[in-house]
């Protein structure tokens, strides 16, 4: 069996996992810098323990040593991911993880790491939750309905609620505005510029443009320069998004970002079972051409983080138990289009 670990095990979503994990059957490692969170964990799952800080390189080498898959969970991720992937590089373990964050993708399929892992034929790839497989696998669906294509929008139209971790990577991204990919290149715009109606899958709903992970991983899978993402909005909520441009300095500024995590870890616990039971998604994607001819798919699946649990350790699994080609990936590229027909609460894609 595939000696394997989770990485920041005790959080909010990577407790969900391991928990699953071993529902399935499945031995992972439990892993992250705080012991005595660890300990009563893997205590009740009766699991073994790995406790390293991620800011000391050599250490993350020394407790990497000897694991062949690593399922990290830890993030926000712009500070967590980079050493993480270094130490996998370095001890020669698959690297997966359940980011959102556009800088994380494009650090994971940057050159210098992709070619790294083909050397090594190591598999990096990041997004392997919610965010970003569902939109992904609709990006390369609308790929092969429109091979030309040459513009792409992804989004979804959910109630999920928000973890501690989502809730704080929001607000790592305040002070920057949207982000879009623009010609190939991304590139940040003002906040509630972009807004229109959209059904995602339960009827018309106004939506604006937001900075979601798929301007950077949707052209990895797809090649398709022109990327934009999207999320229902009142039309009062886009004036007021347009409104926070002006505050962007202040949003970005240190402390703000300090005490409104702070604030996070004491008010935001992630939604329970019942809610995570109770509240599908509705996941949509368009693509067009330079004719002007439009495809658009659409896909109702499970809950973002019931998806994330089971999307993550289907990804996993599939790892341990198949053999591919060492690089940088985006989920569909490793499993496909279909990959998200096949996960629980998932329907199928409806084509127009
Ligand atoms: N792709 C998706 O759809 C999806 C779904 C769910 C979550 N996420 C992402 O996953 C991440 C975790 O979310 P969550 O709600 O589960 O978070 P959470 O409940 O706040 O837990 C975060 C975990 O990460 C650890 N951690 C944070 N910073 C660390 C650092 N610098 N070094 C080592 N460990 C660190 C924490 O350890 P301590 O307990 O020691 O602080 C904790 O175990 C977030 O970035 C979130 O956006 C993505």
């Amino acid at each position: 069996m595939m000696s394997w670990m989770i990485y920041g095990a005790t959080g909010y979503t990577g407790e969900l996992i391991a928990r699953e994990a071993v529902r399935l059957g499945l031995q992972p490692v439990l892993a992250g810098r705080s012991r005595d969170k660890l300990e009563r964990l893997a205590a009740e799952l009766n699991l073994t323990i790995c406790v390293f800080d991620l800011h000391y390189p050599a250490a993350v080498v020394d407790a990497l040593e000897g694991v062949e898959l690593v399922l990290h969970c830890a993030g926000p991720f712009s500070s967590t991911s980079a050493p993480m992937i270094e130490g996998c590089l370095s001890v020669g373990a698959h690297y997966l993880d359940i980011s959102g964050e556009a800088s994380v993708f494009e650090h994971c399929h940057a050159q210098q790491q992709a070619e790294r892992a083909k050397e090594k034929g190591l598999v990096l790839c990041s997004g392997v939750g919610f965010d970003v497989i569902p939109t992904d696998c609709i990006a390369l669906k609308l790929k092969q309905l429109l091979p030309d294509a040459t513009h792409l929008s992804l989004g979804f139209d959910t109630s999920s609620g928000l973890s501690p971790g989502t809730a704080k990577t929001a607000i790592e991204g305040l002070g920057l505005g949207n982000l879009e990919r623009i010609d190939g290149k991304l590139v940040y715009t003002a906040m509630g510029k972009k807004h229109r109606e959209i059904d995602f899958g339960r009827g018309k709903r106004y939506a604006m443009a937001i900075p979601w992970g798929d301007v950077s991983s949707a052209y990895y899978t797809t090649g398709i320069a022109n990327i934009d993402t999207w999320f229902p909005m009142r039309k009062s909520r886009v004036r007021g998004a347009q409104i926070i441009n002006l505050l962007k300095p202040v949003l970005a500024s240190r402390w703000l970002q300090a005490l409104l995590k702070k604030l996070v870890d004491k008010q935001v616990k992630g939604p329970d079972d019942a809610a995570r039971h109770r509240l599908p998604s509705y996941v949509w994607g368009e693509a067009r051409n330079a004719e002007g001819r439009r495809v658009t798919v659409r896909i109702k699946t499970a809950n973002g983080y019931s998806l994330t649990v089971d999307g993550a350790l289907a990804i996993a699994q599939w790892l341990m138990h198949n053999t591919v080609a060492g690089g940088s990936y985006t989920p569909a590229m490793l499993l496909g289009a279909h990959f998200i027909e096949t996960l629980p609460g998932s329907g199928s894609f409806i084509i127009d």
